[in-house]
């Protein structure tokens, strides 16, 4: 509540909604989401149809361009995508300066800024081949430069897309592939990694996706925006969520792996400690994308076959709270960071790179929400304030004070 008596010189009416939690910020024709019924669509189409029937470039020109692409089309954008691949040499010199410990989503941040300086043309949003360029160049550019944050971290020789491969094998060929051989690709893994990319795709105005919007707001170009907004992801009350899933395994486990006792002291209403992974601020019956992700994170773990412990105390926790009536009464159910953390620890993704892969599934969320406020022709945001401070005071000289 805001103390009345503290608030000063308020000139006109002002609106005052931290967070912005019930201020409609903008108009948008991309995703529509009802947290109540757990319901979660782009450009009209249904997640689950998306997640299940398309791609993720299929997707990803969905919510850029508003309609799904022909086959042909789709094609095409693929191939153009590839032909941007290539990113300037220049920049391993930038990757090189930083040091092997730096952590990948600042790193990220830095490259895609500087992604400006080698390609200083601005994108027309205005025309269509100059924006449809920039987008392909996106893409392209930043699934390599993604993928080279954790090459540099574990000190290994930078990779190249190959082009007789799509976007998601690339994806683990530019991460894993090492010169004594190539990454084997397994296409279930491929296939998931497909599902949580347009899972993470888009999520209506969270603040990732207003950071993007605002900064380019200002006309500040299409690297420097999503640069920002790589930046607002990195925080541990956005992107962050399904790192901490991973700590909160890997503490029951140094603990003897008890998951009774976690849920326990999860329940508890004097112990801080809450289920990671469990809960949502939007989806209060369920999460759509958590029940598709579910699917895929059992059919990688049959798969692959890995033997972790921290996977299984993360199947034996699921079943608990699923079967705990505290959980179930306040409908908590694990939500999408629960199983894609699952996924990226099987696939043998360190936990500093699971925001990154977060990163690289909204991208297009981002490309697709900077271009309709700068074709909506959206003012540059300018938020106002309710003034707290002092009243005019007398200005004292220093000798004085
Ligand atoms: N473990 C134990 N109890 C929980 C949990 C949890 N994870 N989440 C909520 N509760 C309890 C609350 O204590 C509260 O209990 P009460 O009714 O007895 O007071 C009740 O459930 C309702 O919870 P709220 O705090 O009102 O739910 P809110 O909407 O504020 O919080 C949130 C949602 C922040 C996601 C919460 O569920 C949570 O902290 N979850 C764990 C962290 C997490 O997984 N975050 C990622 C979310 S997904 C994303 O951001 C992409």
């Amino acid at each position: 509540a805001v103390d009345i008596s503290k608030l000063r010189d308020v000139t006109g009416a002002i609106t005052f909604d931290p967070g912005y939690k019930n201020s409609g910020v903008c108009k948008s024709d991309i995703t529509f989401l009802d947290g109540e019924e757990g319901i979660l669509r782009y450009r009209g189409y249904a997640i689950e149809d998306l997640a299940d029937k398309a791609s993720f470039l299929e997707v990803s020109y969905l919510l850029i361009f508003g309609e799904l692409p022909s086959a042909k089309t789709l094609e095409q954008f693929e191939n153009d995508i590839r032909k941007y691949t290539l990113v300037n040499e220049e920049m391993k010199n930038i990757i090189d300066g930083f040091p092997k410990t730096a952590h990948p989503m600042g790193v990220l941040s830095a490259l895609t800024s500087a992604l400006t300086a080698f390609n200083p043309k601005s994108v027309n949003v205005e025309n269509q081949s100059d924006l449809y360029e920039g987008v392909c160049k996106t893409i392209g550019k930043f699934l390599v430069i993604a993928t080279w944050t954790y090459r540099k971290s574990m000190g290994y020789p930078l990779n190249y897309y190959d082009n007789t491969k799509g976007y998601v094998e690339n994806f683990m060929n530019l991460m894993f592939s090492l010169p004594t051989g190539p990454y084997k690709i397994n296409p279930i893994v491929v296939d998931a990694l497909d599902k949580l990319f347009i899972l993470h795709a888009d999520h209506e105005q969270n603040c990732s996706t207003s950071t993007v919007r605002m900064v380019g707001s200002s006309h500040a170009g299409l690297f420097a925006s999503i640069s920002a907004g790589v930046s607002a992801l990195w925080g541990p009350l956005h992107g962050g969520a399904n790192q901490a899933v991973l700590e909160m395994l890997e503490e029951i486990n140094k603990a003897g792996g008890d998951v009774d006792k976690f849920i326990l002291k999860a329940k508890d209403k004097e112990d801080p400690f809450r289920l990671m992974g469990f809960g949502h601020r939007v989806y209060k019956n369920f999460d759509p994308r958590a029940k598709i992700i579910k699917k895929a994170a059992d059919e990688v773990l049959s798969s692959l076959g890995v033997k972790d412990p921290l996977l299984d105390i993360a199947m034996k926790l699921e079943k608990a709270a699923l079967e705990d009536e505290y959980f179930k009464s306040r409908s908590l159910y694990p939500n999408v960071d629960f199983y894609s953390g699952i996924i990226y620890r099987a696939l043998g993704i360190p936990t500093d790179m699971f925001t990154v892969m977060f990163a690289i599934g909204r991208l297009p969320g981002w490309i697709a929400q900077w271009k309709e406020m700068r074709l909506n022709k959206e003012p540059i945001g300018r938020p106002r304030q309710v003034y707290t401070g002092s009243p005019l005071r007398d200005f004292v000289a220093a000798d004085k004070r």
